[in-house]
């Protein structure tokens, strides 16, 4: 186990956010987890991080900030159409997925390079280019806060829906995830109706093959979304409105070619996007804190941008999406 004070945070949180925690925590098992619980974080404020790629701090964080460096892979079932694998909540998530492809395991390569670790795969119900995490996840296991038991989630006991789950829900600071097991294909699967993966396969003129799809994902994500490395930001900051369909047809009178997800027979599902680059923000700026100029989704920390500068232009975006199409926009990025 390892422990910090008045720990800079700027290494934990992609957006690039300059502050520190109080405390700081590592623990690389299920064992240290429940010591850390029992002994330190009790009655103190606490909050546990992946890689801090979903998350927009807007001060110094003076309780127990918690990270899992739980790691490994184990394979726990295995026949001849697919593997289970177990994984440590502390495994960067696109490691995982680069080892499935290796081992030609189909089902995550859609998911590649989406920034993060396997803890908050569970917890966020990741997904991109039409596959969500909850596809693949058989089960997980997680801590209890207040007792340190171990409990089992079954994939239909985790609440998934999308970018939604009982652990950001219902079950908020009651759980940790310590390893999540997945489900993956060893013959043949691919999902490439979304987007333009087909195109971009056709670009780079390669064959079908589990390892090609995994670098057009990579080569698609790499051209439209800027590397946090380079430029702060926690990839989509907003979640795309589900709104009723009678809105829909009453938005079809001035926008005929809006793009949408039909969701169900009553619902459809709006690029925020879309929305936000019809308002005429894709490129533009509020003080050091901007929205990326290839997707509009994206907002990013041009330098130095505290917390309250991304809010301030967050804030400035709902509204005038608000105003132009009557939908409210709710950020995706959790602001702490
Ligand atoms: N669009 C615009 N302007 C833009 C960007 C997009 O008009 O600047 C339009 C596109 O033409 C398209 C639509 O908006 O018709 C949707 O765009 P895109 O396919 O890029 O997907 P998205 O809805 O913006 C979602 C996820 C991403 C995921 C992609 C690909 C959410 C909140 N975001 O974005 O996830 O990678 O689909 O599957 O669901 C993330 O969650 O951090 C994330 C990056």
């Amino acid at each position: 186990m390892k422990i910090f004070r008045d720990y800079s945070l700027l290494p934990h949180n992609t957006f690039g956010m300059d502050v520190k925690a109080s405390v700081f925590i590592e623990y690389a098992s299920v064992e240290e987890l429940k010591k850390v619980l029992s002994l330190y974080v009790k009655d103190n404020q606490w909050l546990h991080i992946g890689k801090g790629s979903n998350l927009l701090f807007t001060g110094d964080f003076s309780g127990i900030i918690l990270h899992s460096a739980i790691k490994g892979y184990e394979v726990i079932h295995e026949d001849t159409n697919e593997v289970v694998v177990r994984v440590g909540a502390g495994e960067v998530w696109d490691d995982f997925v680069a080892m499935t492809v290796e081992n030609e395991w189909y089902g995550a390569e859609n998911l590649s390079l989406i920034p993060g670790e396997v803890g908050a795969s569970a917890v966020q119900n990741i997904g991109a280019y039409g596959v969500e995490v909850k596809d693949l996840i058989v089960g997980v296991e997680a801590i209890e806060v207040s007792t340190g038991k171990e409990s089992i989630f079954k994939n239909e006991e985790c609440g998934y829906a999308y970018r939604e789950s009982v652990f950001k829900s219902s079950l908020k600071y009651q759980y940790l995830v310590t390893h999540v097991s997945y489900r993956l294909k060893k013959t043949p699967c691919y999902h490439l109706d979304y987007g333009n993966i087909r195109l971009e396969l056709e670009k780079q003129k390669v064959r079908l093959t589990l390892a090609n799809v995994r670098q057009a994902i990579i080569s698609i994500r790499e051209a439209k979304l800027p590397d946090p490395k380079l430029q702060g930001n926690a990839g989509s900051f907003f979640m795309n409105p589900v709104i009723s369909r009678e809105h829909f047809d009453a938005l079809l009178v001035d926008y005929p070619l809006i793009p949408h997800y039909e969701v169900d027979a009553e619902s459809i599902k709006i690029p925020a996007a879309w929305m936000i680059d019809q308002c005429g923000w894709k490129g533009k700026r509020l003080g050091r804190a901007g929205v990326h100029d290839k997707q509009a989704l994206v907002l990013v920390n041009l330098g130095g941008a505290v917390g309250a500068e991304v809010i301030a232009l967050s804030e400035a975006i709902q509204k005038s999406v608000y105003e132009k199409f009557g939908i409210n926009i709710l950020p995706e990025v959790n602001f702490i």
